[in-house]
């Protein structure tokens, strides 16, 4: 039997903060928790604006604790390409997307050892297609629960459904002042209506009028929340005039819309009527976002001949301030959303003025080029910046590729863009995703100029994904291609590409060939991204022909040009080489200050395979040194990981090492300890098992001095402190880093200079000051990333 490992990480992932207060629903509440008791699938049924989703959130977050794996919520609201739904859950679920299963196999396989709820949030759109999925995680993963919210039933035999009714509204015209709190309407309306105009308060004189106006508006929360903006301009009277008035005449226009449809369609159109022409422009052709977006997208797409940029501040405070739009911060980013009924409301509007195509279009070009400018900056700087950027744009950039699925022009454009995430699919670990766009968009342009660009990125995920043969079939076409359009620029990426597939297929001395042919092509071109990656697959393939100190040089090699860039992602790929390489070569000091110096740039990105492929470096190391304990605690928080991102296994070459460790700390501590252990490791949280690996004895980290501004030193200045306070000499630095003794020279002179010493003896003091017991203390601008970055 598989054994279960508990798994805090997806217990401890982050649930929607709730923006504005929570009202009532106690009831429907206790009702989700028993039906969830006794089903395998609860649906809320309900119209557009009732507060299905804001429910079913609150659900989630009561819910989290009675499921071993917590609460996964996945927003489908989006998501308008079914064929996307098992990887949009899964990315949901933190898993990563490259292998080369399909993804709802995929998916079950990481869900059956789990006992999780999975809320699946706005459904409608999609429901045969989450029908079918629900359907196969619910008869394959005996542990999931399914909460689902939509406009109408999934319609499958495990399905239970709660319909969800609106807020509950006073009933008597005259409702006694008990009668009026007990309604959940009431509360709801008073409490938006205080926050747009802080005198409001519930009276003997108004109590009449809030009871008549909750009931006209059918206790709808939407409802409720957009008439109460109203309250800063109308009376109590005028809003239930005005609701009237319009009431009739939708009721006249229409005889198909239910009524509570009715009511929040007559609201939504006040609401659009009273803004200014400007605001309803802007209201209608924002709806073209999926998901959330930010002010330099809005700025960019939205404004035209009839709409000025430099108003759209002003109509966003505006918007936001009508209840249209919904303003949310994180890590200190602003980003708006529409909510689901009002985009669609926006939508229509937009069909219907004309506009809807012209303004996607602007919507795709617009992303198309932040992925170009984002793509410059993950080559050369402000790397974890554009990364995060680009990652909170997921849906964006989904709803510009399916645009250009349509056409031979739109195919281009895509094929361009997914030339530009070539680094950023595999830095999230998106392959598949990226395989299938790019298999879409190569049936519609085949042989356009672009395609060089997109084969080549598509063989480079198909190798990364070991389908080495559909790797090959694509970079032999990318080669023909590239040489009869005359694009040699793609020549080195092709190159690399067909090392990393001879790598694959056991083959380290032809893979060197490519990798050096893709160096000389990227040298010509001068592209030190690509250099920086060729050097880092020649000192792959060179370890594994058994030329270690050869392979150390190319990384040193690699970390010279990354410094200057000021990048990470090169830097992490660099390191962990070479902590593997130092590693061998008996250097285990070496080895874990490399690997935690990895493992807190993988942090930065959120990479939780590359933090597990550094932590098994360190766990070595401890078990190295007799810490058995901490070493197994480690191979078990190796464990989590790995599962919570859902990758199989560690790499082969790993493989050895790992069965060493994992042997002599279950001999040291016997399979009881041992086991006990490895469950503790398993159990870490990512945070945890960051602290736990990266402090070097169980000794308790002594509080750091505070920083000296002089001593921002890089990556390398730091290290050579660190030898030079060891007592090393230019020469033995030099050896030990595997560069020339005039370089070492020279970073001695620049650290001297940085800290405004005049001595080698000032440098070992300063070092011992700034690390008092910690010799894997990050450098100063590390530390200050995490904090900004807080990933
Ligand atoms: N119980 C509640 N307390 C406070 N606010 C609520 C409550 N229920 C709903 N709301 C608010 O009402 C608005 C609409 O709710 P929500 O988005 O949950 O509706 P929905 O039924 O999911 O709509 P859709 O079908 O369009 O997805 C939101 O702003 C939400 O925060
Ligand atoms: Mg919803």
């Amino acid at each position: 039997m598989v054994r279960r490992i508990p798994d805090p990480r997806l217990r401890s992932s982050p649930l929607p903060v709730e923006a504005a207060s929570f009202v009532g629903r106690r009831h429907e509440l206790a009702k989700i928790r028993t039906l969830l008791a006794n089903n395998r699938l609860v649906t809320l049924l309900g119209v557009g604006g009732v507060g299905k989703t804001r429910l079913a959130l609150r659900a989630a977050h009561d819910l989290h604790r009675a499921f071993h794996d917590g609460v996964c919520v996945v927003d489908l609201a989006g998501l308008s390409d079914s064929t996307l739904l098992a990887q949009t859950t899964a990315a949901a679920l933190g898993l990563r997307d490259d292998s080369t299963l399909p993804p709802t196999d995929r998916l079950i396989e990481q869900l059956v050892e789990r006992q999780l709820l999975l809320v699946l949030d706005n459904c409608e759109h999609l429901v045969e297609d989450c029908a079918a999925l629900v359907d196969a995680i619910l008869s394959h993963c005996a542990d999931v629960r399914v909460l689902a919210t939509s406009r109408s039933a999934l319609q499958i035999e495990a399905e239970c459904t709660l319909p969800l009714p609106p807020l509950s509204v006073p009933e008597d015209d005259e409702p006694s002042p008990e009668a009026l709190l007990a309604s959940d309407a009431v509360q709801l309306f008073s409490a938006r209506a205080a926050a747009c105009l802080p005198d409001f308060e519930l009276t003997e004189d108004n109590r009449a009028d809030v009871a008549e106006l909750c009931r006209r508006l059918d206790g709808i929360p939407l409802a409720l929340e957009l008439a109460a903006v109203r309250i800063r301009s109308l009376s109590l009277r005028q809003i239930l005039d005005g609701l009237s008035d319009r009431y009739r005449l939708l009721t006249q226009g229409s005889r198909t819309a239910l009524p509570r449809q009715r009511t929040l369609r007559s609201l939504m159109d006040w609401s659009y009527d009273l803004l200014t022409e400007d605001g309803r422009l802007l209201w209608a052709r924002m709806s073209v976002f999926a998901d959330s977006f930010e002010l330099d997208a809005v700025e960019g797409i939205c404004p035209d001949d009839e709409l000025a940029r430099e108003d759209i501040i002003d109509l966003l405070a505006e918007l936001v301030d009508k209840s249209v739009l919904l303003r949310e911060e994180r890590d200190g980013q602003v980003r708006y959303r529409l909510l689901e009924t009002i985009k669609e409301y926006g939508l229509n509007r937009l069909r219907a003025s004309g506009e809807l195509a012209t303004v996607r279009r602007r919507h795709r070009d617009w992303y198309a080029d932040l992925t170009t400018r984002a793509n410059v900056r993950l080559e050369d700087g402000e790397q974890i910046d554009a990364f995060l950027r680009l990652r909170a744009e997921q849906a964006n950039l989904r709803a510009a590729f399916e645009l250009c699925t349509t056409s031979l022009d739109g195919a281009r454009a895509g094929l361009r863009m997914a030339a530009d995430l070539r680094n950023f699919w595999i830095m999230v670990g998106a392959l598949s995703e990226g395989r299938r766009w790019l298999r879409q968009l190569l049936v519609f342009a085949p042989d356009a100029p672009e395609a060089v660009g997109g084969l080549a990125v598509a063989s480079k995920l198909a190798v990364l994904q070991a389908d080495v043969a559909e790797g090959r079939r694509q970079l032999a076409r990318a080669r023909a291609l590239a040489t009869s359009t005359g694009q040699q620029a793609w020549l080195a990426e092709i190159s690399h590409n067909e090392g990393i597939a001879s790598l694959f297929s056991g083959d380290p001395a032809t893979a060197l060939n490519h990798f050096t042919d893709a160096y000389d092509a990227h040298k010509a071109a001068g592209t030190d991204f690509g250099i920086m990656i060729a050097l880092i697959q020649a000192a792959t393939a060179r370890s594994l022909l058994g030329e270690t100190s050869h392979a150390l040089e190319l990384c040193e090699e690699c970390l010279e040009i990354s410094e200057r860039h000021g990048d990470r992602w090169c830097a992490a790929l660099a390191m962990w080489t070479q902590a593997l390489l130092r590693w061998h070569w008996n250097e285990p000091e070496r080895a874990e200050t490399l690997a935690a110096e990895t493992m807190r740039i993988k942090e930065a990105f959120g990479d939780r395979l590359g933090m597990a492929m550094a932590m098994e470096l360190i766990a070595w190391v401890a078990e190295k040194r007799g810490q058995h304990a901490r070493a197994a605690t480690l191979l078990g928080a190796v464990q989590g990981a790995m599962r919570s991102v859902g990758a199989p296994s560690l790499f082969n070459h790993l493989e050895d090492g790992h069965a060493a460790c994992e042997d002599s700390t279950r001999a040291a501590l016997g399979e009881e300890s041992w086991r006990a252990h490895v469950d503790k490791g398993a159990a870490l949280d990512i945070g945890s098992a960051l602290s736990l690996a990266l402090r070097r004895s169980s000794k308790a980290v002594a509080p750091r001095p505070p920083e000296r501004p002089e001593g921002d030193l890089t990556t390398r200045e730091q290290e050579i402190a660190s030898l030079v306070a060891q007592g090393l000499s230019n020469r033995d630095i030099a050896a030990s880093l595997v560069i020339s003794p005039r370089t070492a020279e020279k970073h001695v002179e620049k650290i001297l200079t940085k800290l405004g010493l005049s001595s080698r003896t000032q440098i070992g003091v300063w070092f011992a000051t700034a690390h008092p017991d910690d010799a894997t203390a990050p450098p100063a601008r590390y530390r200050e990333r995490h904090h900004t970055v807080g990933a």
